[in-house]
């Protein structure tokens, strides 16, 4: 039976595709909140051996990978291209060569089948993917956009409005866990198994730095933090390693610990400063379980309340660009065929839309 017969006759059906880095995705989302389906094809194994993204291997991938993974999202939801009602798709910032996958795929498909396109910035899909599960905040809200290329937080005012409070000044979170899981020879991506090995490691064993930078500032910084890291690890490694009696595993306790201390501060400290009354977090660091207890654990205690989504709408995913693209097609936003890629498109660009279309 057609997913779309489980909805009301308005029931508003939006295919989103992701291509901006390593994760091909595509999804389908009813009214703005329901995923009937949320396809990724990862390419983990791909650049493992690498210890990162390689951008010229990610866009071939993408290609290999767009339009199985569309089939895949769109037969899960039960659903055929002509009954869509409109397609979104991730135009920046991202790898240049990955997004044009996915833009050029989505323009076509838009073309051919006649149907409002939107072309959607990947972080105001990162900051609305917790609307995607059932308990949702109030806008305004604090959310902390954690992933492999970003770390910021906003302010959140309603959909499509956007005020950055805060961003890493050089590394982002995701990057800082993917480099130190490649100086401990961890393999890429480093963020999971860090996690892993920190659960049975002593996070108070290695005091590493906490960059707090100014005190009124909401930035971030963990390029100190990871070249103490490596420090650390080569005369680790000069002092016999594990022989030493401080293992792998309290290293990456130690320094998951540092990373977590700072993201917990400055949210803290922005909380503060904007009254908001919900906390968000959202990205691929924000899957870490021990981040996301911390974060539970401090919200608890006060009057905050605090959001995550599943892990499946933290990673890149299509779900979340199909989310925004129901706000923005419900807004009268339409993309034309002259639309391209941005490597960097800053959200400040964006217009604000309203707030009571969910
Ligand atoms: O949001 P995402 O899938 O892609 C970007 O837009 O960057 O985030 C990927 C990042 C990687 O740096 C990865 O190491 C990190 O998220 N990550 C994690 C965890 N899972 C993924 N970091 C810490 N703990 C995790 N469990
Ligand atoms: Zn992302």
């Amino acid at each position: 039976m057609p997913a779309r017969i489980l909805y009301s006759y308005n029931t508003m059906v939006i295919l989103g595709i992701d291509t901006s880095c390593d994760d091909t995705s595509a999804a389908v989302v009813a009214d703005g909140r329901h995923a009937l389906s949320n396809v990724i094809h990862s390419q983990i194994q791909l650049h493992h051996p690498y210890g990162g993204v390689v951008p010229e291997l990610a866009s071939r991938e993408h290609l290999r990978n767009m339009v199985p993974v569309v089939q895949e999202a769109l037969s899960q939801a039960g659903l055929t291209l002509g009954e869509l009602d409109g397609i979104a798709v991730t135009m920046g910032p991202g790898l240049i060569g990955s997004l044009l996958v996915g833009l050029y795929y989505a323009k076509a498909l838009s073309y051919v089948h006649q149907k409002p396109l939107a072309a959607i910035n990947h972080l105001e899909g990162h900051i609305l993917s917790i609307f995607l599960e059932e308990q949702i905040p109030r806008f305004p809200f604090v959310a902390l956009t954690v992933s492999g290329g970003h770390t910021t937080l906003y302010y959140v005012k309603g959909f499509g409005n956007y005020e950055k409070l805060g961003q890493t000044l050089d590394d982002a979170a995701g990057e800082a866990f993917d480099k130190v899981g490649k100086t401990l020879g961890l393999g890429y991506p480093g963020g999971p198994v860090i996690e892993k090995m920190a659960s049975s490691g002593e996070k108070e064993c290695i005091p590493f730095p906490r960059a707090l930078l100014a005190p009124e500032s909401l930035d971030f910084s963990f390029s100190g933090l990871k070249t103490s890291v490596a420090l650390y690890v080569k005369k680790w490694q000069e002092n016999g390693g594990e022989t030493s009696g401080v293992r792998v595993e309290d290293i990456a306790a130690s320094f998951q610990e540092a990373v977590i201390d700072v993201l917990i501060r400055k949210t803290l400290a922005a909380v503060e400063r904007t009254g908001a009354g919900s906390v968000v977090i959202a990205g691929g660091v924000a899957c870490n379980k021990a981040l996301r207890e911390r974060f539970r654990e401090t919200f608890s205690e006060r009057s905050e309340s605090f959001f995550y989504p599943r892990p499946a709408y933290c990673t890149d995913n299509g779900a979340m660009i199909a989310l925004a693209g129901y706000h923005r097609i419900m807004g009268g936003e339409r993309a034309d065929m002259s639309v391209d890629v941005r490597s960097r498109y800053p959200i400040e660009e964006l217009s604000p839309l309203s707030n009571d279309t969910v």
